[in-house]
Formats: structure tokens, C-alpha cells, sequence
């Protein structure tokens, strides 16, 4: 597909994946039905999928099966999506828009959102462990082990927790960058590194994408921030200001709008050093760097 420019890439592996999560995901007809609903409503029909784009780019890098890749990037956006259900929930951002619809607890109630995102969760392992994703188990324990600590307390989770701590303080840069990194960037990260290790990979090629992910998924979320603060509430498809009304620490409240996009510059140039040993073969994630920092939603 290299001979395909980034936009037809993108959007043909995006409808492809989305036929690929109507069929994994619990048909909505099975029972409990209004669970499965609200699986269905918080996962499909929307998102950017840039962590399946990453894990697909990466995929593509190393010779990866397709179908393989299809499995892994399937496990980290079911675990993102439940991320986003909780996130929205009254007692964590309490927001009512999400992707452009009302929020999953809004249109189902909160119990059924909370499910929703136990259920997303036990499902994206259960994709893990039900399919072969590498000729060598070692691998595919790996990605059990790497998804597990990208979203649990030490990752995604503990990032979340950090960020309801701080509500109302001002952290240091550190702090931030620190809440960042688990928050959001610690599940990019294992986009990328589930997908290499669907092919075969070494322990060099590893490294640079694992430095690759870590500074793509901090500047996604300081990007996350600028947008919040600048772009309207049509264009992200979610609550435009919120991050100011719930009076929470970011890169703008920090360090203001120009200097926050000056460090994502810094993080994309950094970020496109690490691939440097692809040559050639990592353009897409070249391309995908350059969508995340100069994204308009
Ligand atoms: C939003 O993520 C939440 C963050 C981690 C910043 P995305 O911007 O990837 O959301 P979707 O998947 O495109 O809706
Ligand atoms: C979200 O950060 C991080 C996770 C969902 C893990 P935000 O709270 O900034 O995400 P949005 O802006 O609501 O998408
Ligand atoms: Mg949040
Ligand atoms: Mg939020
Ligand atoms: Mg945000």
C-alpha cells in the first residue's frame, strides 16, 4: 500500500478495522443485549484510530500478517474506548459529548457505561489469548504483559488517577509530563510495540520504536490539550473548554498555547530521529508522527 498516499492509507485500513470491530464485538441481538448495545455505541462509528493506524504502520514495518495486526490493534482500541467511557463519567471529566454523540452514560446510564468498560477491558485480553498472533508464544505473552502494564496502574489507569489528583494544583513540568506519559501516552506506546510484535523484530528495531511511541503519545496528549483549549466543540467532537472548566493542569494552563505547540514540535522532531535505522520502510510512521502534532481534532 506504500505507493498509496497517507490519506487514502488511512481511511482504507479505518473502514477496513471498523468491519474488522463490528465482528469481534458482542453482536448486539446476544444478551444482555443493552450491555452489548453500549459495547457497540461506545466503540464503533467513531474515533480516529490512530492507535490501530500506529500498531498497523507499525505492523507493515516488520512483515506482520495483517489479520494478526487486525487482532492486536482491535485490543488496544477496545481498551481505549472503554478509557474514554470512564473518563467521561460523572465522577471523573463528567462530559456529555464523545466522537460526536452523547456520551455512553448519557445515552445508557452510568452502571451500564461502568460495564462497558469492564467488559471492553476483559474483552481486548480475551482477544489476546484466543488467537495466534505470533508463531512464537513468547511474543504473544509479551503483548499480554505489555497491554496489561500499559493499562493498568502503571499506565493508563494510574495516569487517570494522577489526573483527578490534581485537580485545582499547579504541577510542575515534570509532573505533568509524567501524568501525560501514563494518562495517554503509555497505551500509544503499546499501539506501536503490540503491532511489531505480530512480525518478526529485533531487539534494536524495538528500542526505536519504543523511544517512537514514547514521544509520539506525550505530544498526543499535549496536542490534546492545545485543542482543547483553541478548537470548537464541532470540530473535536467533544466538550471544547473542558479541561479549563474542571480546572485541570495541562500543557496550556502551564506554559500557554505557542509554547505547548513548541514542545509537540520538539517531541515530533525526536519522535522522527528514532526511526532514522527504518529508513525508507517507516514512512507511514513518519506520517502518522506528523498527523498526531499538526491534527486539527
Ligand atoms: C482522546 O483520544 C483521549 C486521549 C487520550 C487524549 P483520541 O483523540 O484518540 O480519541 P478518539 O479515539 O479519536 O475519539
Ligand atoms: C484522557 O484525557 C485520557 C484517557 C481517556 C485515558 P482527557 O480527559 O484529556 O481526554 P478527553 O479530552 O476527554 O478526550
Ligand atoms: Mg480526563
Ligand atoms: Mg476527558
Ligand atoms: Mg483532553
Amino acid at each position: 500500500m506504500m505507493s498509496v498516499d497517507f490519506a487514502g492509507w488511512s481511511s482504507a485500513h479505518q473502514s477496513r478495522f471498523e468491519d474488522v470491530l463490528r465482528g469481534l464485538l458482542p453482536q448486539a441481538e446476544v444478551m444482555p443485549q443493552r450491555l452489548h448495545q453500549a459495547m457497540r455505541y461506545a466503540v464503533l462509528d467513531g474515533g480516529k484510530r490512530v492507535r490501530p493506524l500506529l500498531a498497523f504502520a507499525a505492523g507493515e514495518l516488520v512483515g506482520a500478517e495483517l489479520g494478526r495486526v487486525n487482532i492486536a490493534a482491535a485490543a488496544v482500541e477496545l481498551i481505549h474506548a472503554y478509557s474514554l467511557v470512564h473518563d467521561d463519567m460523572p465522577c471523573m471529566d463528567d462530559d456529555v459529548l464523545r466522537r460526536g454523540k452523547p456520551t455512553c452514560h448519557v445515552q445508557y446510564d452510568e452502571p451500564t457505561a461502568l460495564l462497558v468498560g469492564d467488559s471492553l477491558q476483559t474483552l481486548a485480553f480475551q482477544l489476546l489469548a484466543e488467537n495466534t498472533l505470533n508463531d512464537d508464544a513468547r511474543h504473544q505473552l509479551e503483548m499480554v504483559k505489555l497491554l496489561a502494564q500499559a493499562s493498568g496502574s502503571r499506565g493508563m489507569a494510574g495516569g487517570q488517577a494522577i489526573d483527578l489528583e490534581s485537580v485545582g494544583r499547579a504541577l510542575s513540568l515534570p509532573e505533568l509530563e509524567n501524568m501525560h506519559i501514563h494518562k495517554t501516552g503509555a497505551l500509544i506506546r503499546a499501539a506501536i510495540l503490540l503491532g511489531a510484535h505480530c512480525g518478526t523484530v529485533t531487539a534494536s528495531q524495538l528500542n526505536n520504536l519504543d523511544h517512537f511511541g514514547k514521544c509520539v503519545g506525550l505530544a498526543f496528549q499535549v496536542v490534546d490539550d492545545v485543542l482543547d483549549a483553541e478548537a470548537d466543540t464541532a470540530t473535536l467532537g467533544k466538550t471544547a473548554g473542558k479541561d479549563a472548566d474542571n480546572d485541570k493542569p495541562t500543557y496550556v494552563t502551564l506554559l500557554g498555547v505557542q509554547a505547548a505547540r513548541n514542545m509537540a514540535g520538539e517531541l515530533h522532531g525526536e519522535a522522527l530521529s528514532a526511526l532514522d535505522e527504518f529508513g525508507d520502510a517507516a514512512q507511514r510512521l513518519r506520517e502518522l508522527a506528523d498527523f498526531i502534532v499538526l491534527r486539527k481534532f
